[in-house]
């Protein structure tokens, strides 16, 4: 049995948890920021790095005491040294180096969106068959991967511009709504008609596997401000036309991650589909990507925005292949995964 404690500072959340062999989680702590950024309607790095240094012993210290345990029970430190924001990782990196030189424990390094992918196996119930499909999709993330393992992951299409968390919170500005804007409109589309406004799917090409949001985006300000001379704001909507421009927005999203999964398991003959990153909790995916007919693995919805879980139970495989870290170990702003395909 290994116990391991995880870190994770990438962006705007604070977070530790025990994870016991990989999948029992004992604790999982989070000190969100988002009321820090919430005004700014993004995440200011300066303020992030500066609430982490504030945030990061006694997010620990509650993840050792939820977990009834003791640094000297811990086997392994493990943390999410990539990909992020430069100050905000340093933070945690800085933290799991010191511990694991006190502690005299192997340091582990993970990379974040290896470590959504990982979610779903958080709790020990879901045993996924390979080659997968993985799709990670989050504020700062939207990229499909190919599985053979979770050790095997090599990246086969990812977001020519925004990040599809980064469409929702921007379509939420627009429409008025508070941040983070995914719950929000996840919320509001319930609501609202789907079909109401047929906005912009951006396909590529007929067989590529980017995405591209900013197009749609862009097409829900132009509906929301009206024609030239008559420009309005959401402020002069009904609520019901503003839950029918959450629901058309939603579907649009919807449709196009469905096509582009379509593609990706024709193209690599994916037994099942692994999805993790915080728009892995939209209820639009939840209900659709089932209809693929093949097992769909969606992380539990504690599971999906970040948290330290998902890189503790990663780090279970790194500590049985005895790939330790260094203490000279960097933060690195981009992902371990690069598209090698020809012109990517
Ligand atoms: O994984 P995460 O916590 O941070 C990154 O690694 O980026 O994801 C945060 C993103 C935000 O853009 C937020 O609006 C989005 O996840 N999100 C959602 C939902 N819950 C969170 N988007 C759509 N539907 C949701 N229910
Ligand atoms: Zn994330």
């Amino acid at each position: 049995m290994a116990r391991i404690l995880g870190i994770e500072s990438t962006c705007d959340e604070t977070a530790a948890a025990v994870v016991e062999d990989g999948v029992r989680v004992l604790s999982s702590v989070i000190s969100s920021q988002i009321e820090l950024h919430a005004r700014y309607r993004g995440v200011v790095p300066e303020i992030a790095s500066r609430a982490h240094i504030e945030n990061i012993l006694p997010v620990i210290a509650d993840a050792l005491a939820g977990a009834h345990v003791t640094l000297a029970d811990l086997d392994a430190i493990a943390v999410t040294h990539r990909p992020g924001l430069i100050g905000s990782l340093l933070i945690g990196v800085t933290a799991a180096k010191t511990l694991a030189w006190t502690l005299t424990r192997p340091l582990l390094a993970i990379d974040h969106v290896r470590a959504h992918l990982y979610s779903v196996m958080l709790g020990g119930a879901v045993q996924p068959q390979f080659p997968a499909v993985g799709l990670a999709i989050s504020g700062g993330h939207t990229a499909l991967y190919e599985l053979r393992s979770f050790e095997d992951v090599r990246l086969i299409g990812s977001t020519i511009d925004d990040a599809i968390g980064e469409a929702y919170d921007k379509v939420a500005f627009i429409l008025g709504l508070g941040y983070p804007g995914g719950p929000a409109i996840d919320r509001l589309a319930a609501q609202g008609d789907p079909s109401a406004i047929r906005f912009p799917r951006s396909n590529l090409s007929r067989t590529s596997l980017d995405f591209s949001f900013s197009g749609l985006k862009t097409s829900v300000l132009y509906h929301v401000r009206g024609h030239k001379g008559k420009e309005r704001t959401a402020a002069q909507l009904s609520p019901q036309q503003i839950a029918d421009v959450a629901a058309s927005f939603q579907a649009a999203c919807v449709d196009v991650v469905t096509t582009k999964l379509k593609r990706a398991i024709h193209q690599t003959r994916a037994k099942c589909v692994i999805v993790g990153g915080g728009v892995s909790a939209n209820r639009g995916l939840r209900a659709d990507l089932p209809k693929l007919g093949l097992p769909v693995y969606f992380p539990d919805f504690a599971y999906c925005t970040d948290n330290a879980a998902m890189s503790a139970g990663l780090a279970m495989l790194d500590l049985k292949a005895n790939r330790i870290a260094g203490l000279d170990l960097d933060a690195i702003t981009h992902s371990e995964f690069a598209l090698t395909k020809p012109g990517a």
